[in-house]
C-alpha cells in the first residue's frame, strides 16, 4: 500500500518534469548513439552482432553512461546499453508504418523451434485476409539466442532482449519464477517503446491473425485490450481482459499508465502482470491519468476462452484457456484449417453457411 501511494505521488510530482528530463536524455544518447555506433561496426566483426549478449536498459531506469573516450574491451556493459538501444530504434523505425505504429511479439525458445507457434503465427498473416502485408511492420522480439537465431531465418525485423542471469529458454511454466520474470520485462519493454514515440499493437505469438483489426480499433481511446471474458460493454471495467493482445498509443497518459503497471508488481508480489492489470483497472491513479481503456469485443477478438463463433467477423484468435504445448499445437493447426477451408469457399456460403470452428478439442480449462 505504501509503495503504491509514494509512485502515485511521485508520479504526479514528477509528471511535467520528467518530460523535459527525458527530453535533454533522448538527445545526449543520440548524440551517444551516432558516436557509438562507429564502434559498434569493429564490435560486428567480433561477430557480437548475432548474439547481443548484453543486457538492454532503459532510457530513464538510470543516468546516463558517462561517454567513454576510450573504450576498452572491458566496457562492454556501458557501451552495449547504447548499441541496444541504437538496435532497437533501428528495428522500430524499419518496421513502423507512416504512423509510427508497430505490431511486436516476443519469442523464446521453445516457441521458436520449427514447426512450432511462431511458424502457424507468421502462418495465420499469409493466410488472413489481406494481413500479409502487415507482416512488414512486425518485430519480433527475441528473449534468447536460439529465438533470435530463428528470427533471423524467418523474418525482417528481429531484436534481441536477453536479461542476464535468467533463463527464459524453455517453455516457461505458469506462474514459475521465470515466467513471471518474463511477463513483466515485457510490460517494462513496452513502456520503452511508447516512450520512443511508437504506437503499436502487442500481440502474443500464439494469437491468429485472420484479418488487418486496425480500422476495427477505436482510435479516441490510448489502451485497447483483448479479452478472456467480455461482458458486453467496451468501456466496463468488470470485463476480464488478456495481455496477450493490446493496441497502445503513444502519449504521456499510456506511457505513465505502463509505469504504474510495472511498479505494482511490488504491491501485488507474485502476481502476473495479467492479475495485476484485473485490480488496478480500478485504481484511481487510472481515472486521474484520464487513461481511456478500451476492452475488446471477443466477437472480433477471440480466443479460446470464448471463441469468435462467426468466421464472417473474426479478426484474431487467441490460444488462451489452454495449458501444455502440445495441446497448444494441436489446436492451432486446426484452426488454421478451418479457416483455409473457410477462405475457399465461394462467397455466398462463405455469408450463408455459418462457418465456426472445429475447436477447442484439446485446450480447455
Ligand atoms: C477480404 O477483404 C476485402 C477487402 O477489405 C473484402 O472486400 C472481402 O470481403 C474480405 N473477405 C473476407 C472473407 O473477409
Ligand atoms: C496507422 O496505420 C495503419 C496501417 O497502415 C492503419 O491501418 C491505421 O488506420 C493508421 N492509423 C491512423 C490513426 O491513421
Ligand atoms: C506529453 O505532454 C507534453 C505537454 O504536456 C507534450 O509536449 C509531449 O509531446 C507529450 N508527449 C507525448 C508522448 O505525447
Ligand atoms: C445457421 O445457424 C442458425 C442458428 O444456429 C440456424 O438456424 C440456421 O439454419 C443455420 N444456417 C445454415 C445455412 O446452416
Amino acid at each position: 500500500m505504501i509503495a503504491a501511494s509514494n509512485s502515485y505521488v511521485s508520479a504526479m510530482f514528477s509528471y511535467h518534469s520528467s518530460i523535459s528530463f527525458r527530453r535533454t536524455l533522448q538527445i545526449l544518447l543520440l548524440f551517444t548513439a551516432i558516436s557509438l555506433s562507429c564502434l559498434v561496426i569493429f564490435r560486428e566483426l567480433d561477430s557480437f552482432r548475432y548474439f547481443p549478449l548484453f543486457s538492454f536498459s532503459t532510457f530513464s531506469a538510470s543516468p546516463p553512461p558517462a561517454f567513454p573516450l576510450f573504450p576498452s574491451l572491458a566496457d562492454d556493459d556501458e557501451l552495449s546499453a547504447d548499441a541496444d538501444e541504437y538496435e532497437l530504434s533501428k528495428a522500430l523505425k524499419d518496421a513502423a508504418t507512416e504512423n509510427r505504429t508497430v505490431i511486436l511479439t516476443t519469442l523464446n525458445e521453445a516457441w521458436a523451434t520449427p514447426n512450432s507457434v511462431i511458424d502457424l503465427f507468421l502462418e495465420s498473416f499469409r493466410i488472413g485476409n489481406q494481413t500479409r502485408q502487415l507482416l512488414n511492420h512486425l518485430v519480433i522480439i527475441a528473449f534468447d539466442k536460439k529465438a533470435f537465431i530463428r528470427c533471423l531465418a524467418i523474418h525482417v525485423h528481429c531484436f534481441s532482449l536477453v536479461t542476464e542471469g535468467v533463463d527464459f529458454h524453455s517453455e516457461a511454466y505458469f506462474m514459475s519464477h521465470d515466467y513471471l520474470k518474463m511477463m513483466w520485462r515485457r510490460i517494462d519493454f513496452l513502456r520503452t517503446v511508447l516512450e520512443m514515440g511508437y504506437n503499436f499493437v502487442f500481440t502474443d505469438a500464439d494469437v491468429m491473425w485472420f484479418r488487418d483489426p486496425f480500422p476495427f480499433f477505436d482510435m479516441d481511446a490510448d489502451f485497447q485490450i483483448a479479452c478472456d471474458h467480455y461482458l458486453g460493454i467496451p468501456d466496463d471495467l468488470d470485463n476480464r481482459p488478456n495481455g496477450g493482445f493490446n493496441y497502445v498509443k503513444s502519449n504521456n497518459r499510456s506511457i505513465e499508465f505502463y509505469k504504474y503497471w510495472y511498479s505494482s508488481r511490488e504491491t501485488y508480489l507474485g502476481y502476473h502482470d495479467q492479475d495485476v492489470l484485473n485490480k488496478i483497472k480500478y485504481d484511481f491513479f487510472i481515472h486521474e491519468i484520464g487513461l481511456k481503456i478500451i476492452f475488446l469485443d471477443t466477437a472480433y477478438f477471440g480466443g479460446f476462452c470464448e471463441p469468435s463463433k462467426d468466421l464472417n467477423r473474426v479478426l484474431t484468435m487467441h490460444a488462451n484457456c489452454c495449458i501444455g504445448m502440445n495441446n497448444k499445437l494441436h489446436d492451432l493447426r486446426i484452426m488454421l484449417e478451418d479457416w483455409k477451408h473457410y477462405m475457399s469457399m465461394p462467397p455466398y456460403l462463405k455469408v450463408s453457411s455459418n462457418s465456426s470452428w472445429r475447436v477447442p478439442q484439446n485446450c480447455s480449462i
